[in-house]
């Protein structure tokens, strides 16, 4: 019989910092209804001390999520984590949770598929299930992109769509007959390097002559970038294709999905996606208008507030849709 993963805990961690639109617009010349009709932005979240880096949010969550579990951290035997914004430009933050939450020296593996980091995450996870290679896995997607962003307006494009924040899940593997048909059922991921030009952030990096300059900071290249109608419409298609060849290959029909857990990038791009699915407002959830676009966080934090609210019963069928800086994307479709 095959391994089963199943989600045993799942929790978030933002910083309490909120930043509003009206905040924003203070910096930058842009208005709470700009942001709203465009995107379903109220507020986000912002690390309220400078100190306070990606692993620490993670690990915030991790904590959280362990407890939950009923684990200890010696229990766990894989640690992946997801982030576009990690501490150091090497090592990943996998590494930086492994040490403070006391693990074992266990394997840490970062996932480098921006708002895509759940959804691989997850596929990656259930390969470990299903390969026997791993028993307790500790998923961890955190993002701090605030220091990162433009708060001028020159930025405000990408400024105004993002925000901090961390997520985590313990997932356990499971054997038997009660445990058939649950948990991690299907995963579809996909990805098209001739995006990546479209959405990403190109400094510091290697392709940079001279890795970082003093002209890249003082010309502001040291920012995201984006062409938000590419990223629109790329979106739109490749989180239907998604959810079709998910629902087609599995034989099940839209209004089987108990609850979508989509990323948040944009109220009317989840909008979009919803109307052509033929799925009703209550099959989805989106809580943008008070974090923003946490990335890799998005989902996590999704699914933690999706159970805090009881949304995510037994049985309940889940799917996640992520599309993200790459280009990225995929889905997970859950038996919870
Ligand atoms: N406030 C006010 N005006 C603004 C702002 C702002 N924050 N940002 C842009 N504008 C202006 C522009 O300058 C432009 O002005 P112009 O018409 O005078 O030139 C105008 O608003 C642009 O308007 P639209 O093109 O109609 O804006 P649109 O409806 O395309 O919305 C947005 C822009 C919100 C960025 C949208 O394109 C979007 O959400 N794209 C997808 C974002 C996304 O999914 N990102 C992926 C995830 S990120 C990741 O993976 C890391």
């Amino acid at each position: 019989m095959m391994a089963q993963s199943v989600v045993r805990s799942v929790a978030h961690f933002v910083p309490s910092k909120r930043v509003t639109n009206e905040d924003l617009s203070k910096c930058m010349d842009t208005s709470d209804a700009w942001i709203t009709e465009r995107t379903g932005i109220k507020e986000r979240r912002f690390i309220d001390t400078e100190s306070i880096s990606t692993s620490a949010l993670g690990l915030e969550a991790a904590r959280k999520a362990i407890t939950l579990a009923g684990w200890e951290p010696r229990d766990i035997d894989l640690i992946v984590a997801a982030t576009l914004s990690p501490d150091y430009y090497f090592p990943g933050i996998g590494v930086m949770i492994q040490h403070q939450l006391g693990c074992r020296t266990i394997p840490a593996l970062d996932i480098r598929a921006q708002c895509s980091g759940l959804v691989y995450g997850l596929s990656c996870i259930d390969g470990y299930v299903k390969s026997r290679q791993a028993k307790k896995i500790l998923l961890v997607c955190a993002e701090v992109q605030s220091p990162v962003l433009d708060l001028t307006t020159r930025g405000r494009e990408m400024a105004v769509l993002f925000g901090d924040g961390a997520g985590a899940l313990c997932i356990e593997a499971v054997e038997g007959a009660a445990f058939e048909g649950r948990g991690i059922l299907d995963s579809y991921l996909g990805s098209d390097g001739s995006g990546a030009d479209v959405l990403c952030m190109k400094v510091p990096g290697t392709a940079t002559p001279g890795f970082l300059r003093a002209s890249d900071i003082s010309e502001a290249r040291v920012h995201p970038h984006m062409d938000g109608k590419v990223v629109f419409k790329n979106a739109v298609t490749r989180l239907i294709e998604t959810a079709t060849t998910l629902l087609k290959r599995n034989n099940l029909q839209a209004r089987d999905i108990g609850l979508l857990l989509p990323h948040q990038a944009n109220l009317r791009i989840n909008e979009m996606v919803r109307e052509q699915l033929g799925l009703s407002p209550q099959q989805v959830f989106n809580n943008i208008d008070r974090y923003g676009n946490t990335t890799a966080a998005t989902i996590p934090i999704c699914m933690s507030e999706a159970m805090e609210q009881g949304r995510l019963q037994p049985g309940t069928l889940v799917m996640t849709l992520a599309f993200g800086a790459g280009f990225t994307w995929g889905g997970n479709l859950m038996r919870w």
